[in-house]
């Protein structure tokens, strides 16, 4: 059979046609999702050879700087807002609930497991010292015990232990008391930038951005029955507020990080979990 030229325009509805056997249902919607747009934004910058040579050389330095440790495509996600895009449409808070916000790059699993009260900080130089106080309860007010409180966050000099080595450092794990209550200590969070030293780092410089995140403190909130929340407290007045490198502030996580005459920073909040499936 003689070989079909396709035009500009048929281009797309072939390669559409061509995976019309795909097998998965949600595999072949995504899939079709993705040739029309990416064949649109194609039609829309109509990028010279040398201009889509350099898009795939940006991708695959993207790839080589990824590891077990640095994950290039999260950051590219997160900078672009697609994380929390993702995250919108996937986490819908209940009246009541706590907001969500993005994960990022520097959960790590198997965090050791204190008991209430503890100092995450290893060192005194970590920061400075900061007692998180709360509770973890339903959209109906009941206290939620033994509710898992995953939590890290980055030290004084705006690093987090994995950039470090591989040592454990300002991050553990807590369950609530019977009353959904916790408390720990950590260090009074600080704003610090995204790692900035590979392919994301040129981009937000190419495109007039600064790599800072405001200063927070991460929390994966989960218990059997309840949707597990991952969010972040961000410190009231805190520099970067409203230029998040990722996106990820929203009003109703932004608390007072008070210092009190003793010395010691006090922040507090209340946690509430949505039930698993709707509610
Ligand atoms: C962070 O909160 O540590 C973070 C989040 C997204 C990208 C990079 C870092
Ligand atoms: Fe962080």
């Amino acid at each position: 059979m003689a070989a079909k030229r396709f035009s500009e325009k048929q281009l797309t509805s072939e390669v559409l046609y061509r995976m019309r056997n795909t097998k998965n249902k949600r595999l072949k919607q995504v899939m079709t999702a993705y040739v029309r747009h990416l064949h649109a934004f194609i039609r829309e910058v109509k990028p010279t050879q040398d201009e889509w040579m350099k898009g795939i050389q940006f991708l695959t330095e993207t790839g080589h700087w990824s590891t077990g440790k640095r994950q290039e495509f999260i950051l590219m996600s997160d900078t672009l807002g697609v994380s929390m895009l993702v995250d919108a449409l996937n986490y819908e808070a209940s009246a009541g609930a706590t907001q969500s916000t993005v994960m990022g790059p520097f959960h790590r699993e198997g965090a050791p497991e204190f008991p209430l009260g503890a100092n995450v900080a290893k060192n005194a130089a970590d920061g400075e010292p900061c007692l998180v106080t709360g509770t973890v309860k339903d959209v109906k007010g009941r206290p939620i015990a033994g509710a898992k409180l995953d939590i890290w966050e980055g030290g004084a000099d705006g690093l987090y232990d994995a950039q470090k080595g591989d040592d454990m450092n300002l991050r553990g794990v807590f369950r609530s008391d019977a009353e959904g209550r916790f408390h720990f200590t950590c260090v009074t969070p600080t704003f610090y930038p995204v790692p900035n030293d590979g392919p994301v780092g040129k981009m937000l410089v190419a495109t007039g951005r600064h790599p800072m995140r405001p200063p927070h403190l991460h929390f994966w909130i989960s218990a059997p029955g309840y949707k597990p929340l991952v969010t972040h407290l961000f410190r009231k007045g805190g520099k970067y507020l409203d230029s998040d490198a990722v996106f990820g502030v929203k009003p109703e996580l932004i608390i007072d990080f008070k210092k009190g005459k003793d010395g010691l920073t006090r922040a507090s909040y209340d946690f509430v979990l949505m039930k698993a499936g709707r509610e």
